[in-house]
């Protein structure tokens, strides 16, 4: 291995350190305020995944969008109205479930019947989200809490900030680079791909119109690739066709993401390339044979994203409702 490329997976494996009380956030936050904070984020997320078990990777999913766009402030909970279109609005934002945003909206009402104008909703999707990791699956891991919720939200502002499944690995890089993640972070995070779905139009051209030389992506694993044309025949009639992100345990939080990733069976183009470019090889190879490095490294890096730009003090407010700031 040359030495400039063992210098650089140097550099970049290491995970960044930081500590929550530099951000302003405590875990206790609410102990006095709303001392049932935990508990009643906890009965509400459970009824609903039991009855919507997509709700977990919706969420994760609405968190990480909400944070990547001006911070972790539930900007992207806010309705457009006529006056203004919100970043939920934003077309890489459509596709995001209902069963994740009315899952905060239940739990914001529940808690403002117990403790009113006191809990915002950027710490309702950060707690809930934790919760239904852990519920599935995954890792425990620590959120901070006492973010502010944002004064505005505005579709315009998304662009750039959110990585797209048609982008090269160096693009995807450097979107997370700018918001202080690194490599190895950023393949930790994108774990999440082991639960959730993704729409046909998503990977489609992978399956039917790849290139001239290839109808079909030659690094897709056959079997798989067959499997999902089937699926996704009808995609162009029926827009709401979609795969597991993960095909072999699609519900539970664990590392056969990169297991499969390994055998050609990734969903995504940018999936499948973490699996070959040698920035990102090397933490797919761990992950994959190493669960417990993947949770940590996950939980690590999904702390540090819960902490990205959160607004406290008056940068903000605790907004009486999810989906509309208080003046509206
Ligand atoms: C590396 C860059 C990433 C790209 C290009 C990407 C792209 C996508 C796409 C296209 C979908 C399918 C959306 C749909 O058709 O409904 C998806 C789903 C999902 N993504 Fe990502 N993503 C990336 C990283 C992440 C990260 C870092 C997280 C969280 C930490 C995440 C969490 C999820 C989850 C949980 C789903 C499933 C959502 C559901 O089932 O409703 N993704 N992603």
């Amino acid at each position: 291995m040359a030495l400039p490329y063992l210098l650089s997976l140097f550099l970049v494996s290491s995970l960044t350190l930081f500590n929550l009380a530099d951000c302003q956030l405590t875990e206790d936050y609410y102990s006095k305020t709303c001392p049932d904070f935990q508990k009643i984020i906890q009965e509400i997320i459970t009824v609903k995944q039991m009855s919507n078990p997509t709700t977990a990777a919706g969420t994760l999913r609405v968190f990480f969008h909400d944070c990547m766009v001006g911070g972790c402030d539930a900007s992207l909970l806010i309705s457009s109205n006529s006056f203004n279109k919100a970043e939920r609005d934003a077309d890489i934002n459509e596709s995001l479930p209902g069963d994740a945003f009315e899952v905060i909206v239940r739990a914001k009402t529940a808690l403002e019947l117990k403790c009113p104008g006191i809990v915002s909703c950027s710490d309702i999707l950060a707690e809930a989200t934790r919760d239904l990791i852990t519920m599935v699956g995954g890792p425990f891991y620590k959120v901070g809490l006492g973010r502010k919720d944002s004064l505005t939200s505005k579709a315009v502002e998304v662009e750039g900030h959110i990585a797209r499944s048609n982008m090269s690995i160096t693009e995807i890089i450097d979107i997370f680079a700018k918001k202080g993640f690194n490599i190895r972070e950023m393949v930790a995070l994108t774990g999440a791909h082991t639960i959730g779905f993704s729409h046909c139009s998503e990977f489609s051209y992978r399956l039917f119109n790849f290139s001239k030389d290839s109808k079909t992506d030659p690094s897709m694993n056959p079997l798989y690739a067959a499997g999902l044309k089937t699926l996704c025949a009808n995609y162009l009639m029926d827009k709401a066709i979609a795969a597991f992100n993960d095909a072999i345990t699609p519900g539970k939080f664990d590392n056969m993401y990169y297991l499969n990733l390994q055998k050609g069976i990734g969903l995504l183009a940018t999936d499948q390339a973490m699996a070959s470019d040698p920035r990102t090889k090397p933490f797919v190879d761990l992950y994959a044979k190493n669960q417990t490095a993947f949770f940590e490294d996950f939980s690590r890096a999904m702390e540090k994203t819960g902490v990205y730009g959160v607004k406290t003090g008056n940068q903000g407010e605790v907004r009486r409702r999810c989906d509309s700031t208080n003046k509206s």
